[in-house]
């Protein structure tokens, strides 16, 4: 099977409560691979370009607020079916809906403040990965 890469973001609410090494020490012990980090401030306009696609949802403009309230820590990890078994290891956007084990269920506070982001299919992840990643960072 082809290696694949997704892009996981560590959310502010979880760099806020210094939750950065407990998660990528997860990722990683859930034999996710690494190959580009950074930490970014995100502004309005860089948060709604990487959100496009919810603009028109009802909590957007909350979620923009949020993306920009705090630092991130953006990574590229790669995996056999990275893109599926990452969203499954974080569970589902509330973490009242998410699964007992999913990072999500451990970490995150409510359906805002959900600790993490990863990308939903292949194709957004192609797009997500370049948003924040030149080729030469990937390693
Ligand atoms: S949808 O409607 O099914 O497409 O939404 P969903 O995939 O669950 O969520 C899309 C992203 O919006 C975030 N989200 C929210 N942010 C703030 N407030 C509320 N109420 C809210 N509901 C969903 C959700 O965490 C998703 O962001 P990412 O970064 O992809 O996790």
């Amino acid at each position: 099977m082809f290696m694949q890469q997704t892009l996981s973001i560590i959310k502010p609410d979880a760099t806020q409560r210094q939750l950065v090494g407990e998660i990528l020490a997860r990722l990683e012990q859930n034999g996710f691979r690494i190959v580009a980090i950074k930490m970014v401030q995100l502004n309005q306009e860089q948060a709604e370009g990487f959100y496009i696609e919810h603009r028109e949802k009802p909590f957007f403009a909350r979620l923009i607020e949020f993306m920009c309230s705090a630092p991130i820590v953006v990574a590229v990890l790669e995996k056999q079916n990275a893109v599926q078994d990452y969203r499954t290891l974080i569970g589902a956007t509330d973490p009242k809906n998410a699964a007992e084990g999913t990072l999500r269920k451990e970490f995150a506070i409510d359906g805002r403040q959900n600790s993490l982001h990863g990308s939903d299919s292949i194709e957004n992840a192609a797009r997500e990965i370049a948003y924040f990643f030149a080729d030469s960072e990937i390693f």
